[in-house]
Parts: structure tokens; sequence; C-alpha cells
């Protein structure tokens, strides 16, 4: 029996990795794992401890249980930068390395995060690298979060920083930094919608199938 199909998604923060691998899931007809969610969690487990998520996060990332990954508060500045200080200790990795490989070793699945071309599914039958530039993603994460609500240039240009920091956390890590796998499939979305990213990564997962 041939192995399920694993596509990978990676890329820096609300690049729009969540809104494609999303699409692409529910098109294929795959499970979606949003594997940022479970180093939120265990940031959340942390703050919720009154512990520093810059420090050892190794016994909450080993006792994160389905409930933590449902609560609604893990989409906050908070946790964006608590979540990117627990991801970069190994043993936080390691504890939560098996539960991404499960979840997709037995269906199949679309994954999104910063390693999952590169660690978690090394051997993806096609890998993604979505970005943009600071500027384009620090203002789709305002309109995600605040609709249309108008943004002024100094709080742009803080995001703009929020971002950048963020990013440099995770691409400066030495373990599972954020890079593009050698084989991934570069797209860049300043200049395109939603529906133009998942376009084109339709037209390469099919390609791929037909070479297979
Ligand atoms: O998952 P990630 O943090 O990379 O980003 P996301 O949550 O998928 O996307 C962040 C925001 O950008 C969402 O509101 C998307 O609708 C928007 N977006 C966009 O405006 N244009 C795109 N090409 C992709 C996403
Ligand atoms: O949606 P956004 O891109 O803002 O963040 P996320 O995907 O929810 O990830 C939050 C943080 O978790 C990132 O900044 C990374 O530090 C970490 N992360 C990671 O290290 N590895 C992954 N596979 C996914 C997320």
């Amino acid at each position: 029996m041939s192995r399920p199909l694993v596509i990978a998604v990676d890329g820096p923060a609300a690049a729009g990795k969540g809104t494609l691998a999303k699409a692409l899931a529910a098109k294929l007809g795959l499970p979606y794992l949003d594997t940022g969610l479970l180093y939120r969690a265990v940031a959340r487990r942390m703050v919720n401890a009154d512990l520093d998520p810059a420090g050892d996060a190794s016994a909450q990332a080993q006792a994160l249980q389905p409930e933590d990954l449902a609560r609604t508060d893990l989409r906050v500045p908070e946790i964006d930068r608590g979540a990117s200080l627990v991801a970069a200790q190994p043993a936080v990795r390691a504890a939560l390395l098996d539960r991404q490989r499960v979840f997709a070793t037995q269906t199949g699945a679309v994954v999104d995060g910063r390693d999952i071309g590169t660690v978690v599914f090394p051997d993806a039958d096609v890998k993604f690298f979505i970005t943009a530039s600071p500027r384009t993603r620090a203002l789709r994460r305002h309109h995600q979060v605040h609709g249309e609500a108008p943004l002024v240039e100094a709080d742009l240009e803080a995001a703009v920083a929020e971002i950048v920091a963020r990013d440099s956390r995770d691409s400066s890590r030495d373990t599972a930094p954020l890079v593009q796998a050698a084989d991934a499939v570069l797209i860049e979305t300043d200049d395109l919608s939603a529906e133009q990213v998942l376009e084109k990564a339709c037209e390469e997962v099919l390609r791929r199938q037909v070479r297979s």
C-alpha cells in the first residue's frame, strides 16, 4: 500500500501558512495539523503557572493534553512571544515530535509550522515555504485580529518589529530553526491573494502526482 500523502507548509509568522494549509487539506480531503498550536499551548501552560516561558518548559510540554490545544487564548501577543521562547528549547521540541508524526502517519495530512519539511517530515511528498515581507505580514496579522480597523504608522512599525524579533528567534535557534528546506517550493505572497496562493500550490501538488 502506498504511504498516505504528507504536505509540509513552513514559513515565518503570518505569511499565510495556515490559510493555505487549511484550504489544501479541505481540497485534498486530508486532515490539517497546525503545529504552532502545540508550542502556543506549552507557552500558555507556563504563563498560567506563573513560569517564565524562557525557563525550562519540558515538564509542561510532556504534560500537554488535547484540551490545552482547544483553549481560545492561544493567539495573543504574549503567547506569540512565549511560544517562540519555549520552541527554542530542544527538550520541548523533542517532547512534541512524536505527537506530530503520529498525527500524520496513519492518514496523511497537511502540516504547517517552521520545521515540518526539515525535521518533522523530511520525506514529505510536497514541501512549501510560504513567505512575505515583514510589513505585509504585520498588516495581515493586524487585519486578521482587528478587522478593517486602520493601523497608524507607529503601531505598524511596532508590529513589524515584533514579527522581525520572533522570526529572528525562530531562525537563529540551534534546534530545528526556521529555514527553507532545499527541496521546498518557495511562494512569495506579498502580491498574491490567498486564492492565488492556493492555486499555485494545487498546481504543484498536481505536477508531483502526475510525475510519480
Ligand atoms: O499561518 P500564518 O501565521 O502563516 O498566517 P495565516 O493565519 O494563514 O494568515 C494571516 C492573515 O493573512 C489571514 O488573515 C489571511 O487571510 C491573510 N492572508 C492574506 O491576506 N493573503 C494571503 N495570500 C494569505 C493570507
Ligand atoms: O501563526 P504564526 O505563524 O504567527 O505562529 P505559529 O505557527 O502559531 O507558531 C508560533 C511559534 O511556535 C513560532 O513563532 C515558533 O517559535 C513556534 N513553532 C515552531 O518552532 N515550530 C513549529 N513547527 C511551529 C511553531
